[in-house]
């Protein structure tokens, strides 16, 4: 361990992907400052760099082979340069990162960030370090994570880690590992200590939020094992927020991701009686049609799944949605498609995100199905649901205008130093001249315009 705060070695640490793994880099943070390692914002002055890598598709795993290159040479320029790959593609690749390819000198998978002060020393007497066991109960609970690149208003609190879903297309069942829930002591006392930093908001984390089940901890299979008292005692994810809105009123509080098949009715009903709970749930559906459903492994239909849309329509009216959307899974046909956008239009979704499917090596789909949807009818595919789902978005951004809306300011607007930016209760952006507001202040904002993705207003 180094003391000496001049000779703290310093490290930077460049997240990819989704929020957990930014959540993550959080904890990676936190864990080499204790042993005395210092942060750092630029890489060329850095001793480590560590990167917080994505294996979702094979675009992001191309992106950041790229950036790795790009290290190589400044390794050269500083023979005392260590490069770390964390979070998935460590998972995936394992030791293939420094034995096969020489790329990197430590390798360390999403459940064994404690042990990157260890691994790091193994470096320094000139070894390769290599952590990727996965974990049973890691849940990083007792670590306070550093929010480093936080803009000190709104802040990620991770409560599951790994998803046990294994949905055909995806990796993360592999690369991340079982579903676990967090201790929701822990969870309250990071909340508390964001509250009296000065933090407003809170994201609550998970691949799979509503399956959020604490009963002390470890798999969710074993609570068929669990004794009754375990089992009565037990938090479900609708109690988790029921209790974190009741004893942090000023918060405001979101979560994501949610799965269809696990969002409950219970759910629905505590965002109704809280209003520090925002309106917006991201309800990722990957298809439109029961067929391709299947064939993902999703544990829902889609009149399951309209069903489900309907009540939030009916239990929180005005709340917004939004959704992941994948085109070209394997034997998707035209008609497949078709339903795709019967979906879309039936939902007519705020915001979404929409991907071409890429085969992950390792996952059902890649073993079992052939990715025989053509490279260019994914594309098009692909084009058309954006193209429609900018039409649903620009006209659900339409009626909020003349209305007020209450907006929680984050930071300054990225186009205009004399605006201020942040999100309303449905996580639309809303830009407005700034007054005597600050960051941190929730403003009664009234609209008048938007553009694509954005409503402007006045305070
Ligand atoms: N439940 C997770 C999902 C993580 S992956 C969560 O927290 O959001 C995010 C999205 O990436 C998925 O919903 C899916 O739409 C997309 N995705 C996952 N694997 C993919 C693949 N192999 N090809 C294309 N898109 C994929
Ligand atoms: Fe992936 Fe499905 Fe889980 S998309 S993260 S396996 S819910």
């Amino acid at each position: 361990m180094l003391t000496s705060v001049d000779n703290k070695k310093k490290y930077s640490i460049i997240t990819y992907g989704c929020q957990m793994n930014f959540s993550d880099s959080e904890v990676v943070s936190s864990i080499l400052n204790k042993h005395g390692y210092q942060s750092c914002d630029d890489f060329a002055n850095s001793d480590i760099i560590l990167l917080n890598t994505c294996s979702i598709r094979e675009k992001a795993e191309l992106t950041i082979r790229k950036k790795l290159e790009s290290f190589k040479k400044l390794k050269k320029k500083n023979s005392n340069l260590k490069v770390g790959v964390l979070g998935c593609m460590a998972e995936r690749l394992k030791d293939k990162f420094l034995i096969e390819e020489k790329i990197v000198d430590l390798v360390v998978g999403p459940d064994a960030y404690r042990d990157i002060p260890n691994l790091l020393d193994e470096v320094e007497l000139g070894n390769n370090a290599v952590n990727v066991i996965l974990s049973k109960d890691e849940t990083y609970g007792n670590i306070d994570p550093s929010r480093f690149n936080s803009n000190g208003i709104t802040a990620l609190v991770s409560i599951t880690r790994g998803c046990d879903n294994m949905c055909t297309f995806c990796v993360v069942p592999f690369t991340r590992g079982r579903e676990r829930s967090r201790d929701p002591k822990s969870i309250l006392r990071e909340i508390e200590e964001l509250k009296s930093k000065g933090y407003r908001e809170i994201t609550l984390l998970g691949q799979n939020v509503d399956s959020y089940l604490w009963y002390g901890g470890g798999l969710k299979k074993d609570f068929k094992n669990a004794s009754e008292l375990q089992k009565k005692c037990s938090l479900s994810f609708s109690k988790l927020l029921d209790l974190i809105a009741n004893k942090f009123k000023n918060m405001r509080i979101r979560f994501t991701t949610s799965n269809p098949q696990d969002m409950s009715e219970n759910v629905l009903n505590t965002m109704a009686k809280h209003k520090n709970i925002c309106n917006h749930i991201h309800l990722p559906v990957q298809s439109g049609s029961d067929k391709v459903l299947k064939l993902m492994n999703r544990k829902h239909t889609v009149n399951d799944y309209k069903k489900l849309i309907d009540k939030i329509k009916e239990i929180l009216p005005g709340c917004g949605i939004s959704h992941d959307m994948i085109t070209g899974f394997p034997n998707e046909t035209n008609e497949d498609h078709r339903l795709t956008i019967e979906l879309m239009k039936y939902v007519k979704y705020d915001f979404g995100f929409m991907f071409k499917y890429s085969e992950r090596p390792g996952t059902l789909a890649y073993k079992k199905l052939s990715d025989n949807v053509p490279e260019k009818i994914k594309q098009k595919r692909l084009e058309e649901i954006i193209h429609l789902q900018q039409e649903h978005s620009f006209i659900n951004l339409k009626k909020f205008i003349g209305k007020n809306c209450e907006v929680l300011i984050e930071k300054e607007s990225k186009k205009s130093a004399s605006h201020w930016a942040g999100r309303n209760d449905q996580n639309i952006m809303v830009v407005f001249p700034k007054k005597n507001h600050k960051p941190g202040d929730l403003v009664n904002v009234k609209i008048n315009n938007n553009t694509s993705t954005t409503l402007i207003g006045t305070s």
